[in-house]
């Protein structure tokens, strides 16, 4: 029963409340993010800790890396996610060291 899994992890994780680098790296798996993203290493897309880097001191990053994934401007491919889930995306991939 792989989708009652996934229900129960996605309620873990609303649960949880609070982005945490774990939910977020647990999410970024679920929404395949990893599939072209890597945190260390560069893959079809940047590492996470590369545009964790580059957006260092970005005080605007946030906002402006969720509107990206959500509309898929300035990104590949368009997030299927909730605005809550991309802010913890998004979360993650800016704390990524
Ligand atoms: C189909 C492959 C693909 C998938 C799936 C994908 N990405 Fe990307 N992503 C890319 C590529 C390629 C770039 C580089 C785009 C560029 O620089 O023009 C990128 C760039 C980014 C950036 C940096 C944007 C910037 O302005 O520097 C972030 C953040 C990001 N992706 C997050 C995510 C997240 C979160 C997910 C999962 C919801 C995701 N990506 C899924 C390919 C992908």
């Amino acid at each position: 029963m792989k989708s009652t899994l996934l229900l129960l992890v996605a309620a873990g994780l609303m649960a949880a409340g609070a982005a945490n680098a774990q939910s977020g790296a647990d999410l970024a798996k679920s929404k395949n993010c990893m599939g072209c993203h890597d945190l260390e290493k560069k893959k079809m897309g940047p590492s996470f800790k590369d545009v964790a880097a580059k957006y260092k001191g970005d005080k605007g990053a946030e906002a402006k890396l969720i509107a990206a994934l959500k509309d898929g401007k300035g990104h590949p491919s368009k997030a299927a996610a909730t605005d809550a889930e991309l802010k913890t995306l998004v979360q993650y991939v800016l704390s990524a060291k």
